[in-house]
């Protein structure tokens, strides 16, 4: 019922004012149409009242006169001739008398009785004016019109007539009548012209007045157009430079659609300005983690070389002071990790450029596997390679890092015995790398965040491998910095990371 209403009633704001307005215009339209042809009416009828006493005055007249000659003498009428008897009807005296104008009816009624030889409508032509009988089915019509005054009486082939009765002394009822379609036609005539002339208004109004109404709506495209261009921009990160205005013209303040624009144009500013601060603040975060983790290199360097030294030392070192040195050193080289792995991710965020060189997929594979197979040896590794050497245009070291990260995943979240395979897929334009295990699987809760820094699943195999939730966060920046898109499905015994690289 609402989907049926909504799609009856017009959408767009040009088409409700448009219909709204063409609507309004029919309603004034018929209204004024109506009054005036009931108005017209009146007058009319009031006009044909008055000739019809007039009429009927005369008809008693005439008949008091009791004047009987042969036709009906029309003086004055063109071409008429006062010897002319070739009127076959003979004659009415009521209606041979002058200013009985054509079609003029008069009847006499004895004893209830309609009395045909006084009973006749007026006939006038070029030449003659004679009467011509009423048939009987007529006459009966006429003889139904009750009591003295006027009527409205529909006669059978003569249409409608007023007439008007008068009861004479002895008892016998004479009634004039004077045709109603004379008034008739004049009222369908005005009919007529008031519909054509509202169907040709209304018709102008639709096409001139959405012609105003696109032109006045003008202005509001334009600031609909700003606002649809501005929510097409990226806002979420980086330097936005949300530069778009609603243009000056449209930004009236005694306007509605000016006061639109005029606010649109003070939000994007206050919004300007906060994309401003929140990326300058972003920038000194991240040139303070690039900072930080830059700083950290040379101190964690001699921490590692130092417990390296003592761990070496030929002089007789105590087992505890060796352990906690050897623990001092792994911490400080997981340290080192972590702090490349930070200051790569600010790099990146930076948008610090990558070397954009041919890079051969396939080798890169061959690599990072061989690598792998030698952390890994309870885990089962395979290859999956095409024929044809797969290149992409980037930076090497970074793309093999990804490989790596991916490869260190299918080899410490998962257990002893893992398959893992490694395949390589050119496609339409894009190198498909695919590193699938048959593992548990990533934890549900994790998966939807497994890109994100610092996610990382609470598996006692996760905090054996002291990992940190980079490794998935730096696949997914250096993808994206190369154009191309990572993505993963994983369910208990398969686990499939796919990246995809736009290829040479
Ligand atoms: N192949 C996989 N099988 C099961 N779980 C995985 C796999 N790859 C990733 N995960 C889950 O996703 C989490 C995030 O991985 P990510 O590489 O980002 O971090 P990490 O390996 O924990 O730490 P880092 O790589 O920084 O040392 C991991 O902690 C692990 O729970
Ligand atoms: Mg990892």
């Amino acid at each position: 019922m609402n989907s049926l209403r909504s799609r009856l009633t017009p959408q767009s704001l040009r088409s409700r004012l448009l219909v709204t307005t063409i609507a309004l215009l029919l309603g004034v339209g018929l209204v004024i149409g109506v009054v005036t042809t009931i108005a017209l009416r009146h007058t009319l009828n009031g006009q044909l009242n008055t000739q019809l006493e007039e009429a009927a005055g005369r008809s008693q007249r005439l008949v008091a006169g009791d004047f009987r000659g042969g036709g009906v003498p029309r003086p004055g009428l063109p071409g008429f001739d006062a010897d002319d008897t070739a009127c076959a009807t003979g004659s009415l005296p009521a209606l041979g008398g002058p200013g009985q104008v054509d079609g003029t009816l008069y009847a006499q009624f004895v004893g209830g009785r309609v009395d045909l030889a006084d009973t006749g409508v007026l006939e006038i032509s070029a030449t003659q004016a004679c009467s011509s009988p009423l048939t009987g089915a007529q006459a009966a019509q006429l003889r139904s019109v009750a009591g003295d005054g006027q009527h409205t009486v529909d006669l059978d082939g003569l249409g409608d007539y007023r007439v008007s009765a008068t009861t004479r002394a002895d008892g016998s009822v004479a009634v004039t009548g004077l045709p109603l379609d004379g008034v008739n036609r004049t009222v369908l005539s005005v009919i007529a012209v008031e519909a054509g002339a509202l169907l040709v208004g209304v018709a102008a109004a639709a096409v001139l007045g959405s012609v105003l109404i696109r032109r006045d709506l003008l202005p509001l495209r334009r600031v609909a157009a700003t606002a649809g261009r501005v929510s097409e921009l990226q806002l979420d990160r980086g330097d936005v430079g949300l530069e778009d205005r609603v243009p000056l013209q449209d930004t009236d303040e005694n306007t509605e659609v000016g006061r639109v624009g005029l606010a649109l144009n003070r939000m994007l500013d206050h919004v300007s300005s906060a994309l401003e601060a929140r990326h300058a603040s972003e920038l000194q975060v991240r040139q303070f983690v690039a900072d930080a983790s830059h700083e950290l290199r040379t101190p964690l360097a001699a921490i590692r070389g130092y417990s390296e030294l003592t761990r070496r030392s030929r002089d007789a070192v105590p087992p505890d002071v060796l352990h906690a040195m050897g623990r001092v050193e792994s911490e400080a080289v997981r340290m080192t990790g972590l702090v490349e792995d930070l200051l790569l991710l600010a790099r990146l965020d930076a948008g610090r450029p990558l070397e954009r060189r041919p890079v051969d997929l396939t080798m890169i594979v061959l690599d990072a596997v061989s690598d792998a197979q030698v952390a890994g040896r309870d885990h089962t590794w395979r290859l999956d390679l095409p024929d044809e050497v797969v290149e992409v245009v980037g930076d090497q070291g970074r793309l093999h890092q990804v490989l790596t990260n991916l490869l260190a995943n299918a080899r410490t979240h998962t257990p002893p015995g893992t398959t893992v395979t490694v395949g390589i897929r050119a496609e339409g334009g894009a190198a498909h790398l695919d590193v699938v295990d048959d593992g548990p699987g990533i934890p549900p809760q994790t998966l939807p965040h497994v890109f994100e820094r610092f996610a990382r699943g609470d598996s006692s195999r996760s905090r054996e491998a002291g990992s940190t939730g980079l490794g998935l966060a730096i696949v997914d920046a250096v993808v994206a910095s190369h154009h191309g898109a990572v993505s993963v499905q994983s369910t208990p015994g398969r686990t499939a990371f796919r990246v995809t690289l736009p290829t040479a």
